[in-house]
């Protein structure tokens, strides 16, 4: 939600028809708690106007290095050295070929530029967004530029893929405005899992009893999707294990769909030989049907329910903590309790039942399909609660917290 909360950010736009996408971005930032001054080159005036900008940001757009008014409340005529100054980073989006070539070459000939080479190199970090056709974006020339480009410093985003406004299909269209605004909350993200593989299942299961009937229960998802978005921007490789549910796969994240609990549980042993952490977020169904009929189970008109017959689904968080990697200390297990009552003893109880070292508790009537919820963190220790917020900000405290715990192992 206020994933940039307290950051200020020059949004730079150059020439190109990706800058309809900027001023989505541009309402994303500010959505975000970010204050952004927003700075135009003369060629991204013929494709937005300053004015949509300004209403956007909420600030007077700037365009050329000749513009007298005070910048960043100083009255020096100099916009190209005061707007960057209080940057927390200078963001790009477009970046055409042509401006990305100017970057390269340390040229300075109108404001957006001028201020990208007078920006204080060490405090003020430059974001650039390409966006191009794709014959420009595989040029020999465009790629040499991009290396170079990161070679000095600058944090060039990759392209996106698909159709393009020149009708032409392939890479180089700008990243769309959600696409980037997870890039940028990453850049700014610390990174204590850099190095680290994390492997969370996520979701419900599904259960059939036929091939349209099945058992299942109302984990949304959320909190699981939320918890590989954040151990991602915290630096991690992610694995996400996901049961039937109906979300977009967070950036940078490998997905697994799977159905039922034993096809999560092949999923999730699999990928678990090269986790070094595991995250059971998954609300797994507790059983079975013994066995799934080939067609739909028709009612014989008796008035007689079917005789089902169930079975115990494997406890798939338990399994992975018994392994050897885990016992060995290789591979630092979680899990989650959903109650409906007392969570902290259910929780403490889970924890010594299922062998791990944390359990996360919550209330699953009070959160399943909610975008907040209220957590409580239970060790060999004792207990800590994280009190209600939106499931991204608990995501974030509850990642920080396990890296902290593996790191001091
Ligand atoms: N879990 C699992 N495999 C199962 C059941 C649960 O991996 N077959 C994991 C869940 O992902 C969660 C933890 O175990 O991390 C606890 O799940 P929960 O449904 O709260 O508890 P259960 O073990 O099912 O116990 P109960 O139904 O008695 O509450």
């Amino acid at each position: 939600m206020n994933d940039l909360a307290g950051k200020h950010l020059v949004l730079g736009l150059s020439g190109g028809i990706a800058c309809y996408k900027a001023a989505e971005l541009c309402r994303a930032l500010v959505k975000a708690g970010a204050t952004v001054q927003v700075v135009m080159s003369q060629a991204a005036e013929q494709f937005i106007t300053p004015v949509t900008m300004q209403a956007l940001s909420g600030r007077s757009v700037f365009t050329s290095q000749w513009d007298n008014r005070p910048s960043a409340g100083v009255d020096n005529q100099m916009p190209h050295i005061n707007l960057s100054r209080e940057a927390d980073a200078i963001v790009i989006a477009p970046a055409s070929a042509d401006f990305m070539a100017k970057l390269l070459h340390g040229r300075a000939d109108d404001l957006l530029s001028l201020m990208c080479l007078a920006r204080p190199l060490e405090r003020v970090p430059l974001i650039v967004a390409p966006a191009m056709n794709r014959e420009m974006w595989a040029h020999p020339a465009t790629q040499r530029n991009v290396a170079q480009l990161r070679a000095d410093g600058t944090h060039v985003l990759g392209v996106g893929q698909g159709e393009q406004a020149c009708g032409e299909t392939g890479d180089g269209r700008m990243l769309e405005p959600e696409e980037l605004l997870d890039e940028i909350v990453s850049f700014f993200s610390p990174k204590p899992l850099a190095g680290r593989r994390v492997l969370i299942s996520a979701g419900p299961t599904w259960e059939a009893l036929d091939p349209v009937r099945g058992l299942t229960n109302r984990s949304s998802g959320k909190m699981g999707f939320a918890i590989a978005q954040a151990a991602r921007r915290a630096g991690a490789e992610v694995d996400l294990v996901a049961g039937p549910v109906a979300l977009p796969t967070p950036r940078g994240v490998r997905r697994v769909d799977v159905s039922s609990a034993l096809d999560m549980q092949a999923a999730v042993q699999a990928m678990a030989e090269q986790a070094d952490v595991f995250v059971a977020a998954a609300a797994v169904a507790d059983w079975r049907p013994a066995s799934v009929a080939e067609h739909k189970i028709k009612k014989d008109g008796s008035g007689q329910v079917p005789a089902l017959q169930w079975v115990e689904n494997p406890d798939i968080l338990a399994g992975v903590a018994a392994s050897e990697r885990a016992s060995r200390g290789d591979l630092f297990c979680v899990g989650f309790a959903a109650e409906s009552q007392d969570v902290l003893a259910h929780a403490q109880a889970k924890r010594v039942r299922k062998g791990v070292p944390l359990v996360v508790g919550n209330l699953g009537p009070e959160t399943f399909g909610r975008d907040d919820n209220a957590l409580i963190l239970v060790d060999e220790h004792g207990s800590t609660e994280l009190p209600r917020a939106s499931k991204g900000d608990l995501a974030r405290q509850l990642v920080a917290d396990i890296a902290r715990r593996i790191t001091l192992k």
